[in-house]
């Protein structure tokens, strides 16, 4: 998988990509991210993408013609699947929508700024719209950097045996059973007696259930 991201802060996009997982599934080839600064495809002396809004009101827009050409630029070169533009308005990201971007080959990703992008930006070129969650960042960059995570980590040959992530919180549309780890006592608190067993179908079937009682009792919407 390729990652194209355009920001006007690449600085806020680099630690993300060089640590632990993210930066293993890069080491090993399994994905490729490209951070390209707005700003070198600003179409003034000025190196402007910025401008006041239309019509009046508090707030810088992000101008269209540095994205158009970054874009294009971008385009020319390879296909995309899609251009995601991170937005507070966009869909609310979830598992599901994670799952289906890992499956991707080519991705752009918009970081947006300001009172966000002139509108025919979005009419363009951006065939979805991601937010991460109802508030609001001070830009796109974090919420991208979240997006790449939950889409990275899924990428075949990224998660070992012991990471793996087919038994995540979300993966059934059911929250993760609790864990334990040594000691077998602490402080008076035992780890339950089955997960000592080492019945193995008996531990599946405590873990099950005891994942349906906490999404019952936490998340009950995640079961309607
Ligand atoms: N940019 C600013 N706030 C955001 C959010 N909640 N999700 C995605 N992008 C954003």
């Amino acid at each position: 998988m390729r990652i194209d991201i355009i920001t006007v802060l690449p600085e806020l996009l680099i630690s993300p990509f060089e640590a632990s997982i993210l930066k293993r599934a890069i080491e090993k080839g399994l994905v490729e991210i490209h951070l390209h600064n707005l700003r070198d495809y600003a179409t003034n002396k000025y190196k402007q993408v910025d401008d006041y809004q239309f019509g009046g009101g508090a707030g810088m827009v992000m101008m269209v013609e540095p994205i158009d050409k970054c874009i294009s630029g971008l385009k020319a070169e390879r296909d995309y699947d899609e251009v995601i533009y991170m937005t507070p308005d966009g869909k609310t990201l979830n598992q599901g929508m994670a799952n289906e971007l890992s499956l991707k080959k080519n991705l752009i990703i918009l970081c947006g700024h300001y009172k966000g992008v002139d509108q025919r930006v979005r009419d363009l070129f951006v065939t979805r719209e991601i937010s991460i969650g109802d508030y609001v960042l001070s830009g796109g960059e974090l919420a991208a950097a979240i997006v790449c995570d939950a889409v990275i980590r899924l990428l075949p040959g990224v998660l070992n045996d012991e990471t793996s992530a087919l038994t995540d919180t979300f993966q059934d549309n059911l929250l993760a059973p609790p864990v334990y780890t040594r000691p077998a006592e602490y402080k008076g608190l035992e780890v339950p007696k089955i997960l000592l067993s080492g019945n193995l179908p008996k531990i599946e079937k405590w873990r099950e259930e005891k994942a349906l009682e906490r999404t019952k009792k936490r998340r009950p919407d995640l079961l309607e």
